[in-house]
C-alpha cells in the first residue's frame, strides 16, 4: 500500500492565495504602466541558463554564485527499469554503445571512461553478480548527458545575453527592457527572504552611459513607489568607480584591511582576499568603527567618474529626488560599475532593500558580446514591496466580486445563465451559484464573499422581465429591466474602477 503523505511547499517558497494575489497583480499592472510610460517593454526570459553565463556575470566568488544557485544537469536519463533482469542490462549496455556511437552522449574522456566501465560490467554480471550490476549503474548514473544549468538567481545577465544573442545593438536607439517574475536562491528563508522570489526589473543597454540615464531610471523607480502608495523609501546612492580606478582602490583596501586583520570575524578575512570591497557590506556591530576608518571610494575615483557621478547628483536635483549618499554601497555582484544603488522601505525588517541596482557597463563585452556597450538597470523584490504596502496598512481598493445572482424556480435559471453572461461581459465578475439556494442562505452567501450587490431572479421577475437587484452594504433594492440593469452596473463599475 503506497504510503499516506502530506505535501508541503518546499522550504523558502510559498503560495500567494487569492487573498493577496489582487494586491500582487494590482503592484505588477502599476509597475507595467509606470515602466511602459517611460518607453520600456517587457521582454520574456527563460527561468533557467548556462551555469556559466551566471558564474560568469555575477562572479564566482559572490554568495550568489558560490552558494545560493540551484544547479542541475540536463540530462535526458537512460531508462532503468525497476527490477532489472540480465536483458534489460544487456539492452542497456547497447543501447549506451549506440548512444556513444552517434555522439548523443557528449564524447568527454570522462563519459568515455564510464561507457568502457559499464560495458565491462555488463561483461562481468554472469561471473560477478550484484557487485558487477552495482558498478554498471553507477557508470550509467554518471554519464553526463547534458549541460549544467541554473535557476536564474536574478535576470540581469539573461538580458545581457539575449541582447548579445538577437544583436540588439543594431537596433535603433537604447534597449530599454523590463521583465516581472520569479527568481531562485538558496538562501536562509526569513520574513522578506525566500528561495522562490519575485522581481520587477527593468535594464537600459546601448551606447551611452550620459547620468541622464541613471537619472531617469531612479526618477521612474521613484514614481512607481509612489504610485503604488510605498512612500516611506529612502534611496541611496554610491559610484564604485571603473576599471580604471577601481582595482587602485581595491588594492589599497586590501592593504588597510590586512592592518586590521585581527578585528575582524572570520567572513571578513576570507573576504579581503576574494572581494574585499564586500567588507564594506558587513553588518556585523564589531566590524564597524574599523570599517568607518577605511578609505573611501569616493576620494579615490577617477576623475571621468567623479565627473559621472557630479553629474547624476546635479540630474537628480533637477528632477526633485531626495537621495543619500552611502559610501558603503558596493551590491553584492560583480558586474556593477560606477552608479549602484539601493532603496529601502519600512516595515520589513531586516530584509529592508526593496530595490537594488546599478551600472554595468563591461558585462555585454564579458559575455563576448558587442564592444562599448554600457548598461544600467534594477530590479525591485516584489515580495519585499508588497509586504512594506501591506504594513503600510494603506491599501488599494480592490474589485471583488461585483454580482452574486440568487434565483428560485426552474424558469429563472435560463435567464440567470443568460444574464451572467452578459454583466460578464461587461467587465463585472459575477457568481453564478451552480444549485438553487433559498433566498436567505443565497444573501448570507453572497456577503460572505463580499458581493456588492446580489441580482434576484425570483418567478415574479421572471413573470415580468425584470431585476431586482439589492445594494448588500445598505439593503437598498431597485427593480430594473435587462437594460437599465446593464447600464446601472456599467456606470457603476466604470466610478469605483472595478
Ligand atoms: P539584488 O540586489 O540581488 O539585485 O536583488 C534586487 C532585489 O531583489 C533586492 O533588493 C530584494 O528586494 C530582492 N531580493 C533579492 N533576494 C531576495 C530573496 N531571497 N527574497 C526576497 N527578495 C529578494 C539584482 O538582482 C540585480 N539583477 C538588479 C539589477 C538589475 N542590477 C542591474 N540591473
Amino acid at each position: 500500500m503506497t504510503e499516506k503523505r502530506e505535501f508541503r511547499a518546499i522550504r523558502g517558497t510559498r503560495d500567494i492565495l487569492p487573498a493577496d494575489s489582487a494586491l500582487w497583480h494590482w503592484f505588477e499592472q502599476i509597475a507595467r504602466e509606470t515602466l511602459e510610460s517611460y518607453n520600456f517593454r517587457e521582454i520574456r526570459l527563460p527561468i533557467f541558463e548556462d551555469t556559466q553565463l551566471f558564474a560568469r556575470s555575477i562572479g564566482v566568488d559572490t554568495d550568489v554564485v558560490s552558494k545560493e544557485m540551484y544547479t542541475f544537469e540536463d540530462r535526458e536519463q537512460f531508462h532503468v527499469a525497476h527490477p532489472l533482469s540480465l536483458v534489460d542490462v544487456i539492452r542497456l549496455d547497447e543501447a549506451v554503445a549506440e548512444a556513444w556511437q552517434r555522439g548523443t552522449i557528449p564524447r568527454t574522456a570522462a563519459n568515455e571512461a564510464e561507457v568502457l566501465t559499464l560495458h565491462e560490467a555488463c561483461r562481468d554480471i554472469e561471473r560477478a553478480g550484484t557487485p558487477a550490476v552495482l558498478r554498471f549503474l553507477d557508470s550509467v548514473r554518471n554519464l553526463a548527458l547534458g549541460d549544467s544549468l541554473t535557476l536564474r538567481p536574478e535576470a540581469t545577465a539573461s538580458v545581457a545575453r539575449a541582447y548579445i544573442e538577437h544583436g540588439m545593438q543594431t537596433l535603433p536607439g537604447n534597449q530599454k527592457l523590463y521583465y516581472v517574475g520569479p527568481m531562485f536562491r538558496r538562501e536562509r528563508p526569513q520574513r522578506g527572504r525566500y528561495r522562490q522570489f519575485y522581481q520587477v526589473g527593468a535594464e537600459v543597454l546601448g551606447a551611452s552611459d550620459a547620468p541622464a540615464i541613471d537619472a531617469e531610471v531612479l526618477e521612474m523607480l521613484l514614481v512607481l513607489f509612489k504610485r503604488a502608495g510605498l512612500e516611506n523609501t529612502t534611496l541611496y546612492i554610491n559610484s564604485i568607480g571603473c576599471k580604471e580606478c577601481r582595482p587602485k582602490y581595491v588594492e589599497l583596501l586590501r592593504e588597510e584591511l590586512r592592518k586590521v586583520v585581527d578585528k575582524l570575524g572570520p567572513d571578513s578575512q576570507r573576504r579581503i582576499e576574494t572581494n574585499p570591497l564586500r567588507v564594506l557590506d558587513s553588518k556585523l556591530p564589531e566590524e564597524q568603527a574599523v570599517i568607518e576608518k577605511l578609505p573611501r571610494i569616493s576620494e579615490h575615483l577617477c576623475a571621468a567618474c567623479r565627473q559621472h557621478f557630479a553629474e547624476l547628483k546635479d540630474e537628480l536635483h533637477l528632477r526633485d529626488i531626495s537621495y543619500d549618499e552611502n559610501w558603503r554601497l558596493v551590491r553584492g555582484l560583480d558586474y556593477y560599475t560606477r552608479t549602484t544603488f539601493e532603496v529601502t522601505a519600512t516595515g520589513l525588517g531586516s530584509q529592508n532593500a526593496v530595490c537594488g541596482g546599478g551600472r554595468y557597463d563591461g558585462l555585454v563585452d564579458l559575455l563576448g558580446g558587442p564592444a562599448g556597450v554600457k548598461g544600467i538597470g534594477f530590479a525591485i523584490g516584489t515580495d519585499r514591496a508588497i509586504l512594506s504596502i501591506q504594513e503600510g496598512g494603506k491599501l488599494p481598493h480592490l474589485p471583488g466580486l461585483s454580482v452574486f445572482i440568487a434565483r428560485m424556480g426552474a424558469k429563472a435559471y435560463p435567464v440567470a445563465v443568460n444574464i451572467a453572461k452578459k454583466l460578464r461581459a461587461c467587465g463585472l465578475a459575477v457568481e453564478l451559484p451552480p444549485q438553487e439556494m433559498k433566498f436567505g442562505k443565497a444573501l448570507g452567501l453572497a456577503d460572505k464573499l463580499g458581493a456588492r450587490y446580489a441580482l434576484i431572479i425570483g418567478e415574479d421577475e421572471v413573470a415580468s422581465g425584470t431585476y431586482t437587484l439589492k445594494r448588500l452594504a445598505d439593503a437598498e433594492q431597485k427593480k430594473l429591466s435587462e437594460d437599465e440593469l446593464l447600464e446601472y452596473l456599467e456606470s457603476e463599475r466604470r466610478g469605483s474602477g472595478a
